[in-house]
């Protein structure tokens, strides 16, 4: 479903900042995958993201969504298959509007740019989809009365509502303390699973991503460096995943940038 060919990306090309974040990927993304992402503190796992979003221009390569080129479509219209939660909690919603108005946005958006009015038939879906997150009776307060984990579950609901035909999640739990961090894995476990989405997701955690998903992809220095999936990746161990990271990175790994946590 996402097919991305030869992506190259450099930052501040001809400048002494000039950066190679990526360096001729390959990846393709079947249908339902749930890959999880790993790799050391400025691997590319971030910048891979943008490009699929449209964040800006690729240096070089082709991105496909379904067949199509999306190489040089815009990042708004990207928005309307691709659903994208931050670290940040803020940034998902708008704190100074109300839940209910935020979630009318995530519908129309859903709906292809359609423009929905506030009913009582909609409040009751909204208070049904918030209801999980005990927020069924506060469909009127800002969004930024919400704590961190209230509003990044919200956010994930509000994503879904759009039913994204790809889900990119970058460390959307690590700002949270580790309860709210649980309860928004398990709520993005549920929707991956209802939704039957197809998602990637950045972890540092190598345990939790040797557990999740069907499929893991490591990457190092603007690389892919391990994509294994299936029975392959069931039978690897965190052990296996610094062996292997080792290896292929060479003699200058030092475990202290977060691979390891
Ligand atoms: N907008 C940018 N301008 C310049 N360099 C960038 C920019 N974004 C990322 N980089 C650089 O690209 C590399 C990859 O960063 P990033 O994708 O954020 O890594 P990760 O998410 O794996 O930690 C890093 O060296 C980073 O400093
Ligand atoms: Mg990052």
């Amino acid at each position: 479903m996402l097919d991305i060919q030869h992506l190259t990306k450099v930052f501040e090309p001809g400048t002494v900042n000039e950066k190679l974040a990526l360096e001729n990927i390959d990846l393709h993304v079947n249908r339902g995958d749930v890959i999880c992402m790993i790799g050391s503190n400025g691997s590319g796992k971030s910048t891979l993201f943008n490009a699929i979003s449209g964040t800006f221009p690729i240096t070089a390569g082709r991105i496909l969504l379904d067949g199509k080129d999306i190489t040089r479509m815009p990042e708004y219209r990207r928005s309307f298959d691709i659903g994208r939660i931050f670290q940040d909690p803020t940034k998902g919603t708008s704190g100074s509007m109300s839940i209910q108005d935020n979630m009318m946005l995530s519908m129309s958006k859903g709906m292809k740019g359609l423009k929905y009015s506030m009913n009582r038939k909609n409040q009751e879906l909204f208070r049904e989809l918030i209801r999980p997150i005990g927020l069924e009776d506060r469909l009127q307060d800002n969004v930024g009365l919400l704590s961190g984990g209230q509003r990044q579950a919200l956010t994930l609901i509000m994503v879904c509502m759009s039913h994204p035909k790809l889900l990119l999640l970058d460390e959307h739990t690590a700002a949270l303390d580790p309860k709210n961090a649980r309860i928004v894995m398990e709520l993005t476990e549920k929707y991956i699973e209802k939704e039957k989405l197809t998602c990637m997701m950045v972890t540092h955690n190598m345990q939790f991503a040797l557990e999740f998903g069907n499929r893991l992809v490591m990457m190092d220095g603007g690389h892919i460096i391990l994509d294994v999936s299936g029975d392959e990746k069931r039978r690897l161990s965190v052990k296996d995943l610094v062996d292997e990271f080792k290896k292929k990175r060479g003699s200058g790994y030092t475990p202290d940038n977060g691979l390891l946590t």
